[in-house]
């Protein structure tokens, strides 16, 4: 077992009507004026954004709107509510929404806290020395954003999708009612559920030793979602399914499955973030759409950590070898993929790299050659190229 920190400040406020609490939540927090930072217009359909907007008001609480983020969110917007809040006063950032808008949030937080251009965090050029505080109202179960440390920013300017994580830009509070989430469309509630389980097993798939509690958490909280993601697929308005879904997704990022490990591969992440800055694919469809293919790429390096996952996770018999029950569990992933309209291949997503775009995009994930991604295998240019190679598939 490795050693761990094990650090989460985020205050959770979950179930019915929650959002109405979300006034007295900012008011706690002691600020001034708020910017209510959203997406490009579910929160306005579904008449969220008035109630937060009501609530604030109840409290006395000034607030400044910026919608229009997009999944995949763009820095130029970035950049525009940074502006905004040292124009404004701003000293609370308020995300009304998923991952995408939680996550510009923290980049605006960034900016104005530090000086300088805060694209410098995503290059990792420098760390920052603070961050504004920021509050959430999560809207779709997906990133995990609202509980991890991290943000994933898309900068226009050359298609480069890049991460950044730290202990400032975490949320202070968030504000989770499942029913928010029942006017989901089918896709998005997939490919959130992807992403959730894709949390967890990046995490799972390690080159350490292992805690068997951290195991037995993480098997239950991907047997959990897939289940769950089933019973949405034909209930989506089932408030406990998507309880269970909304509570998975807090826990799958917020550092409780990797306990005690090395921290995990996170191969499949990297990849992805190149489709989705390239082609805008929805970021849990994208996994789908690399992990099997990842997965048969490195599964020699550790094939009775595969067995185990088929097994305890994939309910498989086992076969006569680890690599044969390993195989056996990929298999059964993607044919859960597919049950709920997940694609297994890029070509499943609707687009259809080049030869050149394919080898872009290794050379953008590589950072132009300067580092390898994944633990169970080091994963280079070369073997990115194979992989996106691999995973490409055929136009149906
Ligand atoms: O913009 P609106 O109109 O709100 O529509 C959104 C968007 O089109 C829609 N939506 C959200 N809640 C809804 C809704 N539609 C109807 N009803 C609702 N209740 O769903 C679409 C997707 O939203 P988005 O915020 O993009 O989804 P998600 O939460 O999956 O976030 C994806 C982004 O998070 C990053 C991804 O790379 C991607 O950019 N990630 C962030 C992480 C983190 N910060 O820790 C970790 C993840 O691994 C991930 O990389
Ligand atoms: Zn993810």
């Amino acid at each position: 077992m490795e050693n761990f920190k094990y650090y989460t400040p985020t205050k959770v406020v979950f179930g019915r009507g929650v959002e109405n609490q979300v006034g007295e939540l900012v008011k706690e927090q002691g600020c001034r004026k708020v910017l209510v930072h959203y997406g490009s217009g579910s929160v306005l359909r579904s008449g969220l954004l008035d109630r937060v907007l009501d609530s604030l008001k109840a409290e006395g609480i000034p607030a400044v709107e910026l919608g229009g983020v997009v999944p995949n969110p763009r820095l130029s917007l970035v950049r525009e509510g940074i502006e905004l809040c040292r124009r404004e006063g701003i000293d609370f950032i308020l995300a009304v929404g998923g991952g995408s808008v939680i996550d510009s949030a923290k980049a605006i937080g960034y900016g104005v806290a530090n000086e300088g251009d805060v694209w410098d965090f995503y290059e990792k050029k420098r760390q920052a020395k603070g961050c504004l505080p920021i509050g959430a109202v999560l809207t779709i179960s997906a990133a995990g954003s609202e509980m991890s440390d991290s943000s994933v920013i898309t900068n226009e300017d050359g298609w480069l999708k890049r991460g950044y994580s730290s202990d400032y830009g975490r949320a202070r509070f968030a504000v989770m009612n499942p029913e928010l989430t029942m006017t989901l469309p089918k896709y998005q509630t997939a490919s959130g559920c992807v992403d959730i389980m894709m949390h967890t097993m990046e995490r799972y798939f390690n080159m350490s030793e292992n805690m068997e509690l951290t195991d037995g958490i993480s098997e239950q909280l991907i047997r959990t979602v897939k289940k769950n993601a089933e019973i949405l697929m034909d209930e989506p308005d089932n408030y406990d399914a998507r309880a269970e879904v909304m509570w998975a997704g807090s826990l799958s990022h917020n550092g409780l499955t990797g306990c005690g490990t090395d921290g995990g591969d996170w191969a499949s992440h990297q990849l992805e973030h190149e489709l989705g800055g390239m082609f805008d694919v929805a970021h849990g469809a994208g996994l789908a759409a690399i992990w099997g293919t990842w997965a048969r790429y490195v599964i020699d390096a550790r094939p009775e950590r595969f067995a185990q996952f088929a097994v305890k996770v994939m309910d498989v018999e086992p076969g006569k070898d680890a690599l044969e029950t390993g195989l056996k569990g990929i298999e059964a992933m993607e044919a859960f993929y597919r049950r709920i309209g997940m694609p297994v291949c890029i070509c499943d997503l609707g687009i259809d790299p080049t030869e050149e775009q394919m080898r872009e995009m290794a050379e953008k994930c590589s950072h132009f050659r300067k580092r390898t991604v994944g633990c169970v295998k080091k994963l280079d240019v070369n073997d990115m190229y194979e992989i996106y190679r691999n995973a490409k598939g055929r136009m149906a």
